[in-house]
């Protein structure tokens, strides 16, 4: 069956990134089209019609529903999440609370490894019974596109589990089989172990996922390992990402730049000289200030980047270790508060810029006729309360694929 043909009106607001070009940099990131007193049509799935409601006409056999007291924006695009794991880092949070620091647990073998032993002993049907928990949570903080790695299996049937599990929720799987040194490869080292990877998961893996990632990072993977990896990735058709510049500066932008990456993640270590090369390419800078929150990290230089005219995306990281948070309208108060975005800035960046990260730009992003009707209904009749409430209940209704996927009760 067809989704309905439904008709929000009456809306305070409605608010998009303006035009359709992707990704948005520069003085365009702040462009929103805003209207009125508006309403949003949709058909079949997608979004037929924006207007003011003075220009409506009158329309028969739609589902409605009252939008006043409320805003609209675009669905909410999560570009990077670790959202398929099991277990939890409930103790290793009380250890870091107590003064441990992440790379310390994380040398020691826990951190990643302690969710990878997690992740391996899961069945197929427990790890998709948490996976689809982690999803309410997304949808309720209004995210209606996400992204979710593997890297918690780091080996062959593992990663793959991780990549079904994550296609078969519904969403963008990227394969981060590089994200650490499994235990089993500790004698052979790292780069045996990108051998293991290359040859025996990726032709699989690269049939399922989107996208290849790599924790390009001291105590992690080197340069000439990640490029080996994603070089190969890149051959088997993977669109190219990495996590890089988290603790330090170590060759991630330029590794991107050389690949035609993607995306380039978190950047909290990055200087002057790699955010002005990351600013004159074609490579979006992913920013996750949820996880620099949750590490006691630096926030990496947003300004630096859209003020020298970067692609800049919004994301959670959402996972059990460095960022164990959802929501992506807390993700823009961050934004906002602690590296002075503005509240248009952040909207793009996890709207349409998030979409052009997953290449999916021309279908999400924006409240406009032709785009997906993924819609988000903030309870404010002001938009920007999504950015400003911060922790609140900003989201009232979650509409994805023209239908109703979640609502907040009375
Ligand atoms: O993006 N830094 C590497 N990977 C993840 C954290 C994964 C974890 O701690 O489980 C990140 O922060
Ligand atoms: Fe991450």
């Amino acid at each position: 069956m067809s989704p309905q043909r439904l008709l929000i009106r009456d809306l305070a607001q409605v608010a998009s990134p303006s035009g359709s070009a992707a990704p948005l940099r520069g003085a365009a990131l702040r462009d929103v089209t805003l209207i009125e007193d508006g309403y949003v049509l949709c058909d079949e799935g997608s979004i037929v019609e924006v207007g003011r409601m003075r220009d409506l006409s009158v329309s028969r056999d739609a589902v409605e529903i009252d939008g006043r007291g409320l805003s609209a924006v675009p669905g909410l695009v999560d570009c990077h999440t670790h959202a398929c794991f099991a277990g939890d880092r409930v103790d290793e949070f009380s250890l870091r609370a107590g003064g441990a620091s992440y790379e310390e647990l994380h040398a020691r073998g826990g951190g990643i490894l302690s969710t990878v032993r997690a992740t391996r002993a899961a069945s197929a049907s427990e790890l998709a019974d948490r996976l689809a928990e982690h999803v309410a949570w997304m949808r309720q903080a209004g995210t209606t596109t996400f992204e979710a790695k593997s890297g918690y299996g780091l080996d062959h049937d593992t990663e793959l589990a991780q990549l079904r599990a994550v296609a078969d929720a519904g969403g963008v799987a990227t394969w981060l089989g590089a994200h650490t040194l499994p235990p089993e490869f500790a004698d052979a080292g790292a780069a045996a172990y990108v051998e293991f990877l290359v040859e025996e998961v990726l032709p699989e893996a690269a049939r399922i996922a989107e996208a290849a990632d790599v924790f390009l990072e001291r105590g992690a993977f080197a340069v000439e390992q990640a490029r080996r990896y994603l070089t190969a990735c890149r051959d088997a058709g993977l669109a190219l990402r990495l996590h890089g510049d988290q603790f330090t500066e170590s060759g991630a932008i330029p590794l991107a730049v050389e690949l035609g990456a993607r995306s380039v993640d978190h950047l909290e270590a990055t200087g002057a000289g790699g955010a002005s090369a990351l600013a004159a390419s074609d490579v979006t800078g992913v920013l996750l200030p949820a996880s620099a929150l949750f590490l006691d990290r630096p926030m990496p230089p947003a300004r630096a980047l859209l003020d020298g005219g970067a692609a800049v995306a919004l994301a959670t990281d959402f996972n059990p270790g460095s960022a164990f948070c959802e929501s992506l309208p807390l993700v823009c108060s961050l934004a906002a508060t602690q590296m002075t975005m503005a509240p248009e800035e952040a909207l793009a960046a996890c709207t349409v810029n998030a979409a052009h990260v997953l290449g999916r730009a021309d279908l999400k992003g924006r409240l406009a006729p032709g785009y997906d009707a993924d819609v988000v209904l903030v309870s404010a009749e002001d938009w920007r309360h999504l950015v400003y409430h911060l922790g609140g209940p900003v989201v009232d209704t979650v509409i994805a694929g023209g239908e109703i996927a979640w609502k907040r009760s009375a």
